[in-house]
């Protein structure tokens, strides 16, 4: 007989942080591809975020754009609120936003250190107190945290990014343990480099050393990441809770 396989999302609702570029674009799209209503949020990209959702839309999902900061934890509380009246619930939070501001530690300003933290961690923080009691009420629910490689292993001049990185898989232990009894799965995925508009930065040599750190041989795209958490929103992944999957082609083993 057929019936919904179990990495089939049609039913569920999801959010996406940061979703109007690069991972999160994709995320988006990948969720809605498994069948997922899709959420969004940005803080800049207005064009790029409307048109993540046009392709929702066009592959028969529904869609909901908010510009919304990430590190306001009224906006966090107001956007969950939206999502729920204007798609019907909220099954699936993926926190993803995340920014740098690189400088070694004798050169951080503390504007460096505060946006960093507030909009990597706090934002992370707001999202999942704003779903918290809905997936508890409910009995279910997913959360996907995006880390990085860099929050396990750390990183020259990303004092105040891997720190958030690092907390941000602190942050998913702690969930999963808190929320595991009401169904709710709770898992972070840690990044090595992606090539994304938060790579342009990066000089080709650094690029290039990314490259040979793997044991691929490969940088990943947004899609590689997009795959991951796709799995770990479904069933499939039912029983994996306060886990860090490294999704590096083997540059941090
Ligand atoms: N790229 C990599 O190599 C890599 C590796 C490991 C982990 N990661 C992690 O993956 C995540 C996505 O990174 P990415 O490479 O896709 O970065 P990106 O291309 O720069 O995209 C970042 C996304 O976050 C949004 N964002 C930033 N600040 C925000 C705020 N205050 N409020 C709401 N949205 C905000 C941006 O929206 P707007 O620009 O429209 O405001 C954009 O959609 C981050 O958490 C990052 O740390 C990336």
């Amino acid at each position: 007989m057929a019936g919904k396989s179990n990495d089939d999302l049609s039913g569920k609702v999801a959010i996406v942080t940061g979703g109007s570029i690069g991972i999160g674009a994709s995320i988006a799209f990948a969720l809605a591809e498994a069948g997922a209503d899709v959420a969004l949020n940005y803080r800049k990209h207005s064009e790029e975020a409307e048109a993540v959702v046009l392709k929702i839309n066009e592959i028969g999902r529904r869609g909901l754009v908010v510009q919304a900061d990430v590190s306001n934890f009224r906006d966090a509380e107001n956007m969950v609120t939206r999502v729920k009246e204007e798609l019907g619930s909220v099954d699936i939070l993926v926190c993803n936003a995340g920014i740098t501001r690189d400088a070694v530690i004798w050169k951080m300003t503390e504007e460096q250190w505060d946006e960093v933290i507030n909009i990597n961690l706090k934002g992370y923080f707001n999202y999942i107190h704003a779903v918290g009691p809905i997936f508890k009420s409910q009995n279910s629910g997913k959360i996907v945290n995006v880390a990085s490689i860099n929050g396990l292993r750390g990183k020259f001049g990303q004092s105040n990014y891997a720190a958030t990185k690092g907390g941000i898989i602190a942050l998913t232990k702690t969930i999963a343990r808190e929320l595991g009894k009401f169904n709710v799965n709770v898992n972070a995925i840690a990044p090595g480099m992606v090539l994304t508009n938060m790579m342009e930065k990066i000089p080709d040599e650094f690029k290039q050393r990314a490259v040979d750190e793997t044991v691929l041989g490969r940088l990943a795209s947004p899609e590689d990441i997009a795959n991951l958490v796709v799995f770990l929103c479904s069933d499939r992944s039912r029983h994996i809770t306060g886990e860090v999957i490294k999704i590096d082609g083997g540059q941090y083993i």
